[in-house]
């Protein structure tokens, strides 16, 4: 049974479908998920805490999460120099799953320009207020087309929902 930690089973059908085998992925946040995925993609998989590093096959980058302040935005988010030289050069999707809500995502849209755009964008948790504000911010400022699921989760008897974004 899924925990609620990983990406929704409509999330995974969705992948899997649409996303050839054999394909790049960048996912933020690693967890179960991660190794479903990495039986048949090639994952990098960036994620803050030990304990969810190299449980799959994937490439796991390291990234502590530290403090920002870029233009009056302050936050926190993984630390960039460890993500940016250590991504592949193409992939098909990027993942934004991470890090936990309680350290927030928003720092994916202060440090845009270590990631390439032109690829399909899933973003998880979109029941959520910061992670739909992510999904609206970069439809609009990429011009991507959104495409909206939602999945019922049995166990807190609540809907979850996360946002494909793609280029039109
Ligand atoms: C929403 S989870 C990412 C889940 C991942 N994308 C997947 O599909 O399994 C966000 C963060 O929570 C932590 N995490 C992952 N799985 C967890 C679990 N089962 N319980 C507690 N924390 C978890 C990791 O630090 C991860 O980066």
């Amino acid at each position: 049974m899924l925990s609620g930690w990983e990406l929704p089973e409509k999330a995974f059908q969705w992948i899997e479908k649409n996303i050839p085998f054999g394909s790049n992925i960048v996912e933020l946040g690693s967890g179960h998920g991660s190794v479903r995925l990495s039986e048949n993609y090639n994952v990098w998989s960036v994620e803050h805490d030990e304990t969810w590093l190299n449980i799959s096959s994937n490439t796991y980058i390291h990234a502590e999460i530290v403090p920002f302040s870029v233009n009056g935005i302050e936050g926190l988010w993984y630390n960039v120099e460890k993500i940016k030289h250590s991504l592949p050069e193409k992939y098909d999707l990027l993942i934004i799953d991470g890090p936990p809500s309680t350290i927030g995502r928003n720092g994916v849209l202060t440090f845009q320009e270590i990631f390439t755009w032109n690829c399909h964008i899933l973003v998880d948790d979109t029941h959520r207020a910061q992670e739909k504000f992510i999904a609206d911010e970069l439809s609009s400022q990429k011009s991507l087309n959104q495409i909206h699921f939602t999945e019922y989760f049995e166990q807190n008897d609540s809907n979850r929902e996360f946002i494909i974004l793609s280029p039109k």
